[in-house]
């Protein structure tokens, strides 16, 4: 088991990165990442969802372009695209692609690998680029790469007795 208090230091400490090493990360920590994801929790297990791992400069360079915020992708050595399979689990495929994604940030993370959700983008023009079906709903699609220059001061979070209700 971690340890709880070093549990919750990593994940306060995850920031989103935007800005990659030029650097091969090699297969076995992308495998990592995958694996991460594949055990994300599902609604009655149904995994609906497919993983796709993108090292090819001109898809990420495309997908960037029709990102509004997303210009960093073709920066990244790869990303992974997070796809929904509707018709496996019709009312849950975003619940359970949100944790792939999460789980796979976590993982990235621990091994200094940095990500970003990417929510920016046009999602259709995406789904064309990947050559994506009617039936995938693309959810994110994850830029990963080593972490380039300092790790970004952390960001502002509402107080917890702001949002934590007693009843
Ligand atoms: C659903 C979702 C969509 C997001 N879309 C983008 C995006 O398009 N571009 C981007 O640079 N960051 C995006 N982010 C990252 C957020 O800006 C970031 O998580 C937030 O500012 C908190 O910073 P942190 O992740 O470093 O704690 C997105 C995050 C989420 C959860």
């Amino acid at each position: 088991m971690i340890n709880p208090e070093d549990l919750l230091e990593f994940i306060k400490n995850r920031r989103s990165i935007r800005s990659f090493q030029d650097k091969k990360v090699p297969d076995n920590e992308i495998q990592m990442i995958l694996e991460a994801g594949r055990w994300a929790p599902s609604a009655s297990n149904k995994q609906p969802w497919e993983f796709y791992l993108i090292r090819d400069k001109e898809i990420l360079k495309e997908i960037s372009k029709n990102a509004l915020y997303g210009s960093h992708i073709k920066r990244a050595p790869f990303a992974i695209a997070i796809v929904g399979k509707k018709t496996t689990s019709p009312n849950y495929y975003i619940q359970d692609t949100s944790l792939v994604s999460m789980t796979m940030m976590l993982m990235a993370w621990s091994l200094g690998i940095g990500t970003c959700w990417i929510g920016s983008m046009n999602r259709e023009k995406a789904k064309e680029i990947l050559g994506l079906t009617e039936n995938d709903y693309l959810l994110t699609v994850l830029p990963m790469g080593y972490i380039k220059g300092n790790i970004p001061k952390p960001t502002l979070r509402a107080a917890l007795d702001q949002i934590k209700k007693e009843i």
